[in-house]
């Protein structure tokens, strides 16, 4: 049967890598994959995570299954740093997941499941694993204009035009913070907007957190998703581990449902725990573990929180750095926005042919709609990019 089978198209991130790996220019430049790199390009442990895992080692005396919703404990401890005390907890159902992805992937389900109709709007554009598992699983896809290319920030008018024609009992699916792959964001005032356009409409909305901390710091990084969270019956929230606790490979997440009172959700809670069932029965608990002890110890916390603010105010300081290299080469604020853009991604908005040139030309690696890994540079990487950036004409 398996002549059968037809290639599935290839994930344009995942291909990319692979490009990279197979280039043998020793000067080539990795700004494609979303993973955190420090000055040397590596990508390290956090102190935190290293320590917990040590205690882990010393302290389990058990590895049988968790419950199929995964620790309490992890979803207490992600809940809080997620929502704080915006919501009673009694609405709240949650299970924890094979990664970000994962809780995407059981979030549509559960979508689907809940009603089978509803169309998912996703903006235009977004990380593309969001369309590909709509479509995989059968379900309608939306699209909100996002991005603006000639300013690279957002596209408000032509979001809130959009979300103007959603219907009732559709989702929309919302990046907490740190949008992927442009790198713009709104204001609070503007999801203020977005929030009441989707209430008006009648549609639940739905938000992938993935990098929180990233941004402007983990608690304002926080605060859209927590506007949200207060403003709305029903909301799901996928949130990933795996950048802020640099546990990738772990595959470290959770998804929240927001129910209307504590039946609805005691009926999520169910469903939810069925679909982990259903697709894995029991998530990974390593990396939630490992989590769950650095959010509730006060020096492992403080100490990753620490490390977490390092590095993002690293890639703060990079995007500068790189903002005004191009300001100088360029002689013009065109691409100040690099400096506005928050997480680690930026959208630099150029041409795929132009991405093609500085991959051929230079060995600097972009995803194909000019989407940046702002981590992946460094000091002497930074004007290496910017001269090729004006050297290939964009
Ligand atoms: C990315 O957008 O590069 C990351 O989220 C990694 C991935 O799985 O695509």
């Amino acid at each position: 049967m398996f002549e059968t089978l037809q290639s599935p198209a290839a994930d344009k991130i995942l291909a990319l890598m692979q490009t990279f790996r197979d280039d043998t220019r020793d000067n080539k430049i990795d700004l494609g994959v979303g993973v955190y790199k420090d000055e040397t390009g590596n990508t390290p442990v956090m102190r935190s995570v290293k320590a917990a895992e040590q205690q882990l080692v010393n302290e389990q005396t058990t590895k049988a299954y968790t419950g199929l919703a995964g620790d309490p404990a992890f979803a207490d401890a992600m809940i809080d740093l997620v929502l704080g005390d915006t919501v009673p907890r009694e609405r709240i159902a949650a299970v924890a997941t094979p990664g970000g992805t994962g809780a995407i992937r059981q979030a549509m389900e559960f979508i689907k499941r809940a009603s089978p109709d509803a169309a998912v709007w996703v903006s235009n554009p977004t990380w593309p694993n969001h369309p590909s598992i709509i479509k995989y699983l059968g379900m309608k896809l939306g699209e909100y204009r996002y991005f603006d290319e000639d300013t690279c920030g957002v596209d408000f008018d032509g979001m809130m035009t959009d979300l103007g024609t959603v219907a009732a009992g559709d989702v929309v699916l919302l990046h907490g913070c740190c949008h992927n792959p442009t790198g713009a964001n709104l204001t609070l005032a503007q999801w203020g907007a977005v929030i009441a356009v989707v209430k008006d409409r009648g549609a639940v909305p739905m938000i992938d957190i993935a990098y929180q901390g990233f941004g402007d710091g983990l608690a304002d990084d926080a605060a859209a998703t927590r506007m949200v969270a207060e403003s709305f019956d029903e909301v799901l929230i996928a949130a990933s581990c795996s950048k802020n606790f640099g546990v990738y490979r772990e595959r470290t997440g959770i998804l929240m449902a927001i129910g209307r009172n504590a039946d609805d959700t005691k009926l999520a809670q169910g469903n939810l725990a069925f679909l982990n069932r259903q697709n894995y029965s029991f998530p990974p608990d390593h990396g939630a573990r490992v989590v769950t002890m650095i959010l509730t110890d006060p020096a492992l916390r403080a100490d990753w929180e620490e490390e977490l603010e390092t590095t993002r105010l690293g890639m703060l300081d990079l995007r500068q750095q790189l903002a005004d290299e191009l300001r100088r080469l360029s002689n013009s604020d065109r691409f100040d926005f690099l400096a506005v853009h928050r997480g680690m991604f930026s959208r630099l908005g150029t041409s795929p042919e132009n991405v093609e040139k500085l991959r051929a030309d230079y060995g600097i690696y972009m995803v194909g709609d000019s989407r940046m890994n702002i981590a992946g540079l460094n000091a002497d990487t930074i004007p290496v990019l910017a001269r090729a950036i004006i050297d290939a004409g964009i």
